[in-house]
């Protein structure tokens, strides 16, 4: 009993830090906003078991209706992640729109004394570009998705692939870096 209220109140902590909230979604992971001033939008009919971060003030992650985020999964957004429609996202995923860092020793030696001042850092010296999710892509467990990728509406990437460049719709991918294994029939939805 007491789990179960346990589980609603969390449930609820969650859905407190969210701009937009759609009906009929649950999110047993976790919304954390490091930086007030982010925006988190969520869709209806969603599962939320995995983790959904913004980094910074200006974060924009916004995840459409009928989209499963596994646990263990982690969205890791500083400026722009969107995942759209009917989307299945298995656990232990991580999808990010930065590095996070400088390639540069000189500009990452700071990096953790910023970190440890309330997540503060340097964002100029790192890399980010947008993430897109194609409505009704499938992304297998343990994946990585890395800055500046799309994946096409329809497409499977497979379990454990690294995605550097873009997935074509109605694809699979798969591998280290993901490449191009088969088209996909399209069939209606
Ligand atoms: C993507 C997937 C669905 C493809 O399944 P499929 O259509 O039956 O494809 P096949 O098993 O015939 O594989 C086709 C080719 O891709 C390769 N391949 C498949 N999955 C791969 C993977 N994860 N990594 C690397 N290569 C992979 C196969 O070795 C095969 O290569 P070949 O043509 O050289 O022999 C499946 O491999 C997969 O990754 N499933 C993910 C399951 C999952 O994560 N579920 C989580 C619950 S939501």
């Amino acid at each position: 009993m007491f789990g179960f209220f346990k589980k609603r109140q969390h449930d609820k902590n969650n859905k407190k830090q969210l701009d937009k909230l759609g009906k009929n979604t649950s999110i047993p992971g976790k919304v954390i906003k490091r930086k007030a001033g982010a925006l988190i939008e969520i869709g209806d009919d969603c599962l939320i078991e995995g983790v959904c971060v913004t980094e910074t003030v200006g974060a924009r992650l916004s995840i459409g209706n009928n989209v499963y985020i596994g646990g263990g999964t982690v969205l890791d957004c500083v400026n722009n992640i969107v995942i759209e429609d009917d989307i299945l996202m298995a656990g232990g995923t991580l999808v990010m729109d930065s590095d996070n860092h400088s390639i540069h020793y000189s500009d990452r030696k700071k990096d953790l004394a910023d970190w440890k001042n309330d997540f503060n850092h340097d964002w100029s010296t790192t890399n980010t570009k947008n993430v897109v999710l194609r409505k009704g892509c499938w992304i297998g467990a343990k994946c990585i998705i890395l800055k500046g990728v799309e994946v096409g509406e329809g497409a499977v990437v497979a379990a454990g692939s690294v995605v550097t460049k873009n997935v074509e719709p109605y694809t699979v991918y798969a591998g280290n870096p993901a490449k191009f294994i088969k088209k996909i029939e399209k069939k209606d939805v």
